[in-house]
């Protein structure tokens, strides 16, 4: 059902913890099943140098986690704005169709973090709003309190 990628990055998951000065944090959530990630980067003259990653959540959202932190090391912020959940997922040989939701987080929690980057630095984030953390995290509080 999972393709050894994606078993190796959820067995041995890479980046995995905090960055205690690091520039973008991001938190999101799935308000569905309540699974949340929270990305650290790690930003130094516009390229993310470093970047780790906390996930409470399933096998598919702890690989694709592991990878995305992969995928963005070394990239300026613009070209890690530009990593899809489909290219997380395509990077891990693929996803059952069932688990492809669960490779939204690490798209988002890329975004979340860069435009936290952005706020911190002074830099319009009105285009990645959407993605802010607040409001992930508003609505994953307001799914558990609905339950
Ligand atoms: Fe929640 Fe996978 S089931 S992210």
């Amino acid at each position: 059902m999972y393709s050894e990628k994606v078993m190796d990055h959820f067995m041995n998951p890479r980046n995995v913890g905090e960055i205690p000065d690091a520039q973008g944090v991001g938190q999101v959530g799935n308000p569905k099943c309540g699974d949340i990630m929270k990305m650290y980067l790690k930003i130094e003259n516009g390229v993310i140098v470093d970047a780790k990653f906390k996930t409470f959540g399933c096998g598919a959202a702890v690989a694709t986690s592991s990878m995305a932190t992969e995928m963005i090391k070394g990239k300026t912020v613009e070209e890690a704005l530009k990593i899809t959940n489909k290219a997380v997922a395509e990077a891990l040989g693929g996803l059952p169709p069932i688990k492809m939701h669960c490779s939204n987080l690490a798209e988002e929690a890329i975004k979340a973090a860069i435009s936290d980057y952005f706020r911190k630095q002074g830099i319009p984030t009105d285009h990645l709003e959407d993605l802010a953390c607040g409001r992930r995290c508003d609505d994953i509080h307001k799914a558990r309190e609905d339950d």
